[in-house]
């Protein structure tokens, strides 16, 4: 919830701008997937003025990107509208030769989700008819037999990782956090598991929630005894 979606969001905008300097305003960024790093990613490239396409599989992310104001469409259309285009889809072969084959001169191609399997690398390979590895650090150019080039970042491989930093410290500490306590949790509480899947108890994350926010400052509101009382009685 909070790193995928800031982390990503951010590092990876911090990827594509170190290994391209792109302008990112005005241009047209898809962002393939819109789960909680595409979320992130997209709140984040819109931020920095760019019209943002989303793809989505999932009809109710789908629903939700359009309700944001997104303008949501298939790879297909997306594909010659594209400046730059980042994958967050934990699937394979996102952008295809299909896709490829339709995109501007220029266009940038990066992945910050699954390893090196969301842009199909094979058929990129194929479709060049001329590669200049390293035009810029973490990127290559692939030149098309109709004179368009593309540029891949970080060999397809995550961008945020390979071309910038990862997720700032500021925010796996929050989840470096709840996997602490949570481990505590478990060594005191094992014996009284059954072996399978348990949920993160929920005052493990309101703890890190109220301790992240006194850090950073802010103040929240305190039930009344009448409010939480009150709240209590329709609650099962
Ligand atoms: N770069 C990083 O540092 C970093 C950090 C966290 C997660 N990840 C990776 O990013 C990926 C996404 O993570 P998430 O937490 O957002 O997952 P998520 O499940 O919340 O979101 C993935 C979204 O992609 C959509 N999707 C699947 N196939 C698609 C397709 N062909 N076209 C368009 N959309 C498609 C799904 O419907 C879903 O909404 C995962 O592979 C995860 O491992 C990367």
């Amino acid at each position: 919830m909070f790193d995928n979606r800031y982390g990503t969001g951010q590092s990876t905008i911090d990827g594509i701008l170190r290994a391209t300097n792109a302008m990112l305003a005005g241009r047209t960024v898809v962002v393939a997937g819109f789960g909680y790093c595409g979320r992130g990613l997209a709140e984040r490239a819109r931020g920095m003025g760019a019209r943002v396409v989303v793809t989505e599989v999932d009809p109710v992310k789908a629903l939700d990107a359009v309700m944001q104001g997104y303008t949501v469409t298939t790879m297909d259309e997306a594909a010659p509208l594209g400046d730059v285009f980042v994958t967050v889809t934990g699937n394979r072969d996102v952008v295809r030769a299909e896709h490829l084959e339709r995109m501007r001169d220029g266009a940038i191609l990066a992945n910050s989700g699954h390893f090196d399997l969301e842009i199909d690398l094979v058929a990129l390979d194929r479709m060049a008819v001329e590669v200049n590895h390293g035009v810029r650090e973490q990127a290559d150019e692939y030149v098309f037999g109709d004179g368009r080039r593309v540029l891949l970042l970080a060999e397809g491989r995550l961008v945020n990782l390979g071309a910038a930093e990862g997720h700032p410290a500021a925010v796996m500490d929050m989840s470096f956090a709840v996997q602490a306590l949570t481990t505590e949790w478990l060594a005191r509480n094992h014996a009284d598991l059954e072996p399978g899947v348990a949920e993160v108890p929920e005052e493990t994350d309101t703890e890190v929630a109220r301790l992240e926010l006194a850090e950073l400052g802010v103040g929240i509101d305190v039930l009344t005894p009448d409010q939480d009382a009150y709240l209590r009685s329709w609650r099962p």
